[in-house]
């Protein structure tokens, strides 16, 4: 999470263009430039920083300080303006932070949250968040039921259920989910949501997680603000070490962070004189399984490959459209659009292939659908005529 005191280093590259253009000068005297070497004034930009180009060389390599008795200016510590854009977070009431952090006033109802829920979330995340098509569940019941499972040990029963975590099960705190909608979703608008449409969603899903705030549960008609924001309590809060709750939370997370077995690191015996060769102890025993190794073996996911029999469904390509192509395709190629005067020169088949698989530019491989190739082309031809065959 980010913290104050980790970017009081962080340094404003501002006025670094006008000295380098300075240093330029000094290092084309200095350097073994071939005379009548062309000078051109384009300007290279490199991480926004704009650097001459000489001898179609980006005189970066010329600048060197050293050489030139240069100096660099690199920049200030940022003033707390600055900073406070950068600081755009949440975090929750801590003992480390006592007021929380960055959660801003405002409110949503369960109501709306489901309204924005059903138009700008629902096509990843499923009805009332179940998820599938490889996006994250937002719930699946009761977090507190749910909560229950996170200790099933797979390992001593492989018959048990797995444990099941999402966000109302799993995750410690809330303000992480708030934050994590605020800033990133919908996916493909993130940072597009208002601080009450965000109270909105989170209401929802709380509500569709069955969760209580102060004993009071989140029902349909529940509206949540920053007020009850900072009561609720997750099930899971006291599930992650190290706790950062208590009066000693400061002392007690540092001390937590100096020993590195307490995170996975090897139980080594702290103080011993190091060993670099011939370590092994020669009295240690290796038990090696006997008669032939484990004959009951388990493994521990399905492999099979072969999913359940679909049901076969005529294809709806408006319906389609707007539930699976319109959240990216509405702004751009479009149905019937002139963009896709750029996209069709290569040839349709290219862009069947270019949909079906995706490409770097953006578009999931068939937009994240489970279409069959035939149904796809068939949205394909859609978007690019705008009209149904
Ligand atoms: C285009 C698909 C898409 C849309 C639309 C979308 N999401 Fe997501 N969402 C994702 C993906 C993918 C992830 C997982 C990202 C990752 O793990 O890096 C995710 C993750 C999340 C998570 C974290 C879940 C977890 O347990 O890790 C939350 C909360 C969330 N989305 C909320 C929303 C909300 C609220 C909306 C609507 C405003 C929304 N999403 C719309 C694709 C989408
Ligand atoms: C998450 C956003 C997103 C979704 C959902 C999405 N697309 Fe796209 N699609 C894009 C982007 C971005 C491009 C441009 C990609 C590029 O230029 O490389 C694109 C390009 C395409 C192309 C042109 C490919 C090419 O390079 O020739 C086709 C065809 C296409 N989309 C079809 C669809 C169809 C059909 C759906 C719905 C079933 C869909 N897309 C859903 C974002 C999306």
């Amino acid at each position: 999470m980010f913290k104050l005191e980790a970017y009081n280093k962080l340094l404003v590259s501002a006025s670094v263009a006008a000295v380098v253009a300075f240093s330029v000068v000094g290092c084309m005297e200095g350097t073994a430039t071939p005379s009548g070497a062309a000078t051109s004034v384009t300007l290279d930009i490199d991480g926004g920083v704009s650097y001459p180009v000489v001898n179609n060389k980006t005189s970066a390599y010329y600048v060197n300080p050293q050489a030139t008795g240069a100096k660099i200016n690199n920049g200030r510590v940022p003033n707390a303006a600055e900073l406070a854009r950068w600081d755009t977070d949440l975090q929750p009431v801590t003992a480390l932070s006592p007021e929380g952090h960055g959660i801003p006033e405002g409110s949503g109802s369960v109501e709306d949250g489901e309204t924005l829920y059903e138009a700008q979330c629902v096509m990843c995340h499923g009805d009332f968040g179940s998820g599938g098509g490889g996006y994250p569940a937002l719930s699946k019941g009761n977090a507190y039921d749910l909560q229950k499972t996170l200790t099933n040990n797979r390992w001593k029963d492989p018959e048990a259920d797995g444990p099941t975590r999402v966000f109302g099960s799993y995750w410690p705190q809330v303000t992480t989910m708030w934050w994590y909608i605020k800033d990133g979703m919908p996916h493909p608008f993130s940072s597009s949501l208002s601080i009450d449409e965000t109270y909105a969603l989170t209401a929802y899903i709380l509500n569709i997680n069955e969760m209580e705030i102060d004993g009071v549960e989140v029902d349909d008609e529940y509206v949540l603000d920053r007020a009850k924001f900072l009561k609720i309590k997750m099930p899971n809060v006291d599930g992650f070490e190290p706790n950062i709750a208590g009066a000693n939370a400061l002392p007690g997370v540092k001390a937590y962070f100096g020993k590195a077995q307490n995170f996975g690191g090897l139980n080594l015996n702290q103080g011993a004189v190091r060993c670099m060769t011939d370590c092994q102890e020669t009295s240690v025993k290796i038990k090696r399984i006997q008669n032939g190794g484990i004959k009951d073996f388990l493994p521990p996911m399905n492999v099979t490959r072969d999913l359940p029999a679909k049901e076969v469904v005529a294809l709806d390509v408006k319906k389609t459209y707007t539930e699976n192509c319109a959240m990216c395709h509405s702004a751009f190629l479009s149905p019937g659009s002139a963009d896709w005067a750029g996209y069709t020169p290569k040839g349709i088949d290219k862009v069947y292939a270019n949909g079906i698989n995706g490409t770097e530019g953006g578009m999931p491989a068939k937009g994240g659908t489970d279409l069959s190739d035939a149904d796809f082309k068939t949205m394909v031809d859609y978007l690019i005529s705008g009209k149904v065959k």
